[in-house]
């Protein structure tokens, strides 16, 4: 008797054991940090930092599934910064995703680009805290095997928010006012972020993870040239590019050929039934629409954007009189060439940008699964795949990488506040892809602060100044 209660309590002390090990604790600990200093415009940032904290119980990645939470020192001594205390101040979380690959956190010490691919080091962290916000950067899965395919770095930054949410209580900042912030693939991540709050979809993913009980809504978006709405991008890419036949970019430079002209040309067809089904109004309820060769106001609202963009340069004294594709009267720009604006642009990718015929893009590995590596995911490659085997990605998968299938979604708590930048000269995605996911926040009454500003290639973290004006006056 004596040895099989021996036993026993050998077991539940092993099962127990067990349970524990595989279980993170998602209850924030305050005592956990260092305290750490930085110089920055001609002030001392102190902060306390509580770095590489496992924000899910069940982790499949201890390296990426980690927070770095980073509080200024003052509110541990009832300071106020700019208006702020320990309770109120806002929290910005910045991710540093790029090209969907697995991200790090972004760090206040040793900073590195803001996301996207590569770009300089970014001081979104420690401008953010001068500024008296509370910074909180997720790391997340990305599309390496197996356990990194889509929708992976969705469901790890929601799980993030949701540990801020219930850990808010004990810690400083307020997790009602969660900013997101990324560039391209990391701008899309903020920008699905802000779309799916809450919603059902992403529920059994958590919950495998062991996500922290709480909601994952977030307070407001801010968005670096988003690489979204990835399987109606190809039409946009050709919509825009398919005039300009040779290519300039991170997969070599060249000419299209025959079969490559051909396609864009098939994409850019095609892209006008995509646009006059979203039913997208302009600011005055006319409805936006292309005609069959590409035309209509739609591309007028595009250009308008590009005016704009000038407009603000040519008032912040940019000498804009080289580009003739410009007319510019009396210190006004009146109207955008915009044939031959994209030939100053030049194009970056091959057709179709996206969902690459031969099924090797980022984004193919991106909707792999655990034992396919690569997939299409849209229909066209799919038909037209040059690659043997190649499968589409589930359509579920897809759905749940695309910001704009959420948006106006009453089982999503969608954020109000929405403030999107793509560089007029960035060519990874074509504007169609903002101008419609602004158009619609529009549409459907939410906020929006949106621009291309002037000369930008595709980067982020540019205009932190005036992000950070923006964040201090959402209410
Ligand atoms: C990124 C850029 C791309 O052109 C793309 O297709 C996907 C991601 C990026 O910079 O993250």
């Amino acid at each position: 008797m004596k040895s099989k209660n021996s036993i026993l309590s050998f077991c539940s002390f092993f099962l127990i054991s067990i349970a524990c090990i595989g279980q993170h604790s998602l209850t924030f600990d305050p005592l956990k940090y260092v305290v750490q200093t930085q110089e920055f415009q001609g002030k001392t940032v102190k902060v306390r930092s509580f770095e590489k904290i496992i924000y899910v119980a069940n982790p499949t990645d201890t390296t990426k599934q980690i927070l770095n939470i980073y509080v200024p020192e003052e509110y541990f001594n009832g300071g106020t910064i700019n208006g702020y205390t320990a309770s109120n101040a806002p929290i910005f979380f910045p991710n540093k995703v790029g090209g969907y690959m697995p991200a790090q956190p972004a760090t206040f010490i040793n900073a590195q680009g803001g996301g996207g691919m590569g770009g300089p080091p970014s001081q979104a962290v420690v401008m953010a805290l001068s500024k008296g916000f509370v910074v909180a950067s997720a790391g997340a899965r990305g599309k390496i095997s197996p356990i990194g395919k889509a929708p992976a770095g969705i469901v790890d930054l929601k799980a993030a928010v949701r540990y801020l949410k219930f850990n808010d209580k004990i810690m400083a900042g307020d997790a009602d006012k969660i900013i997101s912030n990324g560039t391209s693939a990391g701008g899309a991540m903020s920008t699905l972020l802000g779309a799916t709050g809450n919603h059902p979809d992403y529920e059994p993913y958590l919950k495998a993870l062991g996500a922290a009980n709480a909601t994952d809504d977030i307070f407001a978006v801010s968005a670096y040239c988003p690489i979204i709405n990835l399987e109606n991008a190809d039409m946009a890419y050709e919509w825009q590019f398919n005039q300009i036949h040779t290519f300039k970019g991170r997969g070599g430079e060249g000419t299209l050929n025959e079969a490559a002209t051909k396609v864009s040309d098939e994409l850019k067809k095609a892209f006008p039934q995509y646009v006059n089904g979203l039913n997208l109004k302009d600011n005055k309820g006319a409805k936006l629409v292309l005609d069959e060769s590409g035309e209509g106001n739609f591309k007028k609202l595009v250009k308008t954007y590009i005016v704009a963009s000038a407009q603000k340069a040519l008032d912040s004294g940019v000498d804009l009189s080289k580009h003739n594709f410009l007319k510019i009267e009396n210190r006004k720009v009146k109207s955008v060439d915009f044939d031959n604006y994209l030939v100053y642009m030049e194009r970056m990718k091959t057709p179709p940008a996206f969902d690459a015929l031969d099924n090797k893009s980022f984004e193919n590995n991106l909707f792999g699964t655990k034992t396919i590596e690569n997939q299409h995911f849209t229909a066209f490659s799919m038909q037209h795949s040059t690659a043997t085997n190649a499968s589409m990605a589930d359509k579920q998968q897809i759905k749940m990488m695309n910001p704009m299938n959420y948006i106006g979604d009453n089982t999503a708590k969608t954020s109000t506040h929405w403030r999107v930048r793509h560089g007029a000269k960035d060519r990874d995605t074509g504007f169609a892809v903002p101008v419609i996911l602004a158009t619609t926040l529009q549409n459907k009454g939410f906020k929006i602060d949106f621009a291309l500003p002037w000369d930008k290639p595709h980067s982020g973290d540019y205009d932190l100044e005036e992000l950070f004006d923006w964040i201090k006056e959402l209410k």
